[in-house]
């Protein structure tokens, strides 16, 4: 295969930094933008030359001059725009949360499977520098048996102009949306999660345009391995995003965000020698999909793996609104 002919649908600010990333790409040629957005839509084909702009995402699924099908539209509509494009035999990326409901997780799922197609989930956080490098702390044994972990998506984006208009139009609740990136890098960590409990309270935040979703989720999930972590998330709070407050302990070492307290020197904490790199790393995740697609090799977050994230997840909510622990039935 020559360069691989994508179709990008929501040209908002994540998608538009999709079509770049794309664009920048040499593997890739971006034939169409879709958005439903018509104004939104002709002025990123404006800036960006993109020739083909359409609001009609069945002109793109339906398209032979298109091969895969690039996903960044609101949470909900991700699974639906995933599953017609893989039932037009399109290679699909999509960005997190695969799914919003948990059929759709298992359909997508099913269908990636039987079809042979390639999906890529847009869990970045696996790219960033400092994730990885924890992840191979963790693979190599140097935090031993990691048997605690707390993993927090908690920040002020209710304060943010920009984000607060993407949290009432695009996005579903905060542990939905933002705690997916976190759940995601324990699953990554840890292995599969079992059982979940989930607790959480309602406008309590100082916010105060209570039709906005402040609430806050705090889920505490038992793993196969044995290791019990908490999970929250929350945009209500007064404070940044800091580091994800991502916490292992294992019986060797311990990690606290960005720094490593070895059992054997004390647990004195020391910097971790990682890199973070600011923003999102997009075009890692971009080449990734690009090299599955050319090289016929399995996604590096396949929708097994990017579903099973969001499988942990939508179980915690189910567990908030029934009000006891819940099996987690992953893939
Ligand atoms: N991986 C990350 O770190 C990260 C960061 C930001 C956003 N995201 C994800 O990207 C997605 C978009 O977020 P955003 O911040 O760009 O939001 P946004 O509101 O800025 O953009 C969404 C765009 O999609 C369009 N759209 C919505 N539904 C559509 C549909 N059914 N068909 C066609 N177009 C549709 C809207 O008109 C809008 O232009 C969200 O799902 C979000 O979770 C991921």
């Amino acid at each position: 295969m020559g360069q691989v002919q994508i179709g990008i649908v929501g040209v908002g600010s994540n998608g538009r930094a999709f079509v770049d990333c794309y664009q920048k790409n040499e593997k890739a040629r971006v034939a169409a933008v879709c958005d439903t957005d018509e104004g939104r839509l002709q002025s990123v084909a404006n800036e960006t030359s993109v020739q083909w702009a359409t609001t009609d995402l069945n002109e793109l699924v339906t398209s032979a001059d298109i091969d895969a099908i690039s996903v960044h539209t609101a949470d909900a509509s991700h699974a639906p725009i995933t599953i017609a494009a893989l039932r037009h035999g399109k290679h699909v990326f999509v960005e997190k949360p695969l799914a919003t409901k948990l059929d759709d997780c298992y359909e997508v799922i099913d269908l990636s499977e039987t079809s042979g197609l390639k999906v890529q989930v847009g869990l970045v956080l696996r790219f960033d520098p400092l994730f990885r490098g924890i992840k191979q702390m963790v693979a190599g044994g140097e935090l031993g048996q990691v048997f605690y972990a707390e993993a927090d998506y908690i920040c002020n984006y209710l304060f943010h102009d920009e984000v607060r208009k993407a949290i009432r139009s695009t996005y579903d609740t905060a542990f939905v949306n933002a705690g997916t990136h976190v759940l995601d890098l324990l699953r990554w960590y840890l292995g599969e999660p079992v059982e979940v409990q989930a607790y959480g309270n309602q406008r309590m935040s100082s916010w105060p345009q209570p039709e906005l979703k402040d609430d806050l989720v705090c889920a505490i999930y038992k793993f196969e391995s044995g290791a019990v972590a908490k999970v929250a998330a929350t945009w209500a709070a007064t404070c940044q995003l800091a580091y994800y407050n991502l916490s292992l302990f294992g019986s060797k070492s311990s990690i606290v965000r960005d720094r490593i307290a070895p059992a054997e020197t004390g647990g004195e904490f020391e910097p971790l020698p990682f890199d973070r790199i600011s923003g999102h790393p997009y075009d890692g995740e971009v080449d990734a999909f690009l090299d599955a697609i050319i090289e016929d090799k399995q996604p590096v977050i396949d929708a097994r793996d990017g579903g099973n994230t969001s499988i942990g997840v939508l179980t915690a909510m189910a567990a908030l609104h029934q009000g006891k622990p819940v099996k987690i039935q992953t893939r």
